[in-house]
């Protein structure tokens, strides 16, 4: 079996790699580093030559909704139209729990990753969409983006983190089953509020900025899974935190 990782070079893409090159798979880590642009068009035929499956694990610094719906809207009709060409069987994408719902549809990132499922499933290649929620070591940046005047402005959100080696084993899974399964979210074993587990993060690292609760005790329940979806095992390294729901 031969993989496009698209983005394999990156955090999630590296450690696909390395399990499916363990499994035996030959892998074409196709991102920027590779000469590969998945914008320009430069490269894509050549790394899509032979590939039966495409893990799509692209990502973007830009977090404005033109900045984001271009780029992965641009890259994702990129990479389908190219595929179909090149006789590319399954297309993997790599998408977020809940993006396009409830308070969350007004986020522009969320909004691009909404147009890169959409160019998903309007394209002509079987494809598996796997949801993830935020993982373990996306938490400290989460407060980081919530930090305005060095306080962090914290809602009251539910947030189900999964550790990142979880979701890496259900990617190559699903790669590995070689064919189409619409699409499956994932989440790890405990939801907590954010401001919550924004909090305990910060002070386990010594970090002495202030979690300030904001939009009054609403929990919003946009990000974190409401149908069937795989449970992670491992639990958030820092215990005490609150369980919700
Ligand atoms: N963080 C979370 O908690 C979380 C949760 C659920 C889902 N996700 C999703 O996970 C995905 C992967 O995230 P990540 O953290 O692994 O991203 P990352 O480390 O930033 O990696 C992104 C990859 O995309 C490549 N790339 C960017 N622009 C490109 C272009 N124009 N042409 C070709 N390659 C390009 C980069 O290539 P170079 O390495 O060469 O620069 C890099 O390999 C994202 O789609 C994100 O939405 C994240």
């Amino acid at each position: 079996m031969k993989v496009l990782i698209a983005g394999g070079r990156g955090r999630v893409g590296s450690r696909v790699a390395e399990l499916l090159e363990s499994r035996g798979v030959e892998v074409v880590p196709g991102g920027l580093a590779d000469g590969v642009d998945y914008i320009e068009g430069t490269r894509v035929q050549e790394v899509l030559s032979g590939v039966d499956t495409i893990v799509n694990v692209l990502n973007t610094g830009r977090f404005d909704e033109e900045g984001a719906v271009s780029f992965f809207e641009g890259t994702t009709r990129m990479l389908t139209a190219e595929g179909e060409r090149a006789g590319v069987r399954h297309h993997v994408l790599l998408s977020i729990v809940g993006v396009g719902e409830g308070d969350a549809s007004e986020i522009g990132y969320y909004l691009g990753k909404v147009a890169q499922e959409r160019a998903v499933k309007a394209g002509s290649l079987p494809y598996t969409i796997v949801r993830s929620t935020q993982f373990h070591g996306y938490i400290p940046v989460l407060a980081d983006q919530h930090t305005v005047d060095g306080k962090v402005l914290a809602p009251r959100d539910l947030i189900q983190p999964v550790e990142l080696d979880e979701l890496v084993a259900l990617l190559a899974e699903v790669t590995l089953n070689g064919g189409p399964l619409g699409e499956i979210e994932i989440a790890g074993p405990e939801r907590f509020r954010m401001d919550d587990l924004l909090r305990a993060t910060l002070a386990a690292s010594g970090d002495p900025r202030e979690v300030v609760s904001v939009d009054g005790d609403s929990a919003v329940d946009a990000m974190v899974p409401h149908g069937e979806y795989r449970v992670g095992s491992v639990l958030y390294p820092i215990r005490g935190i609150p369980v919700a729901g």
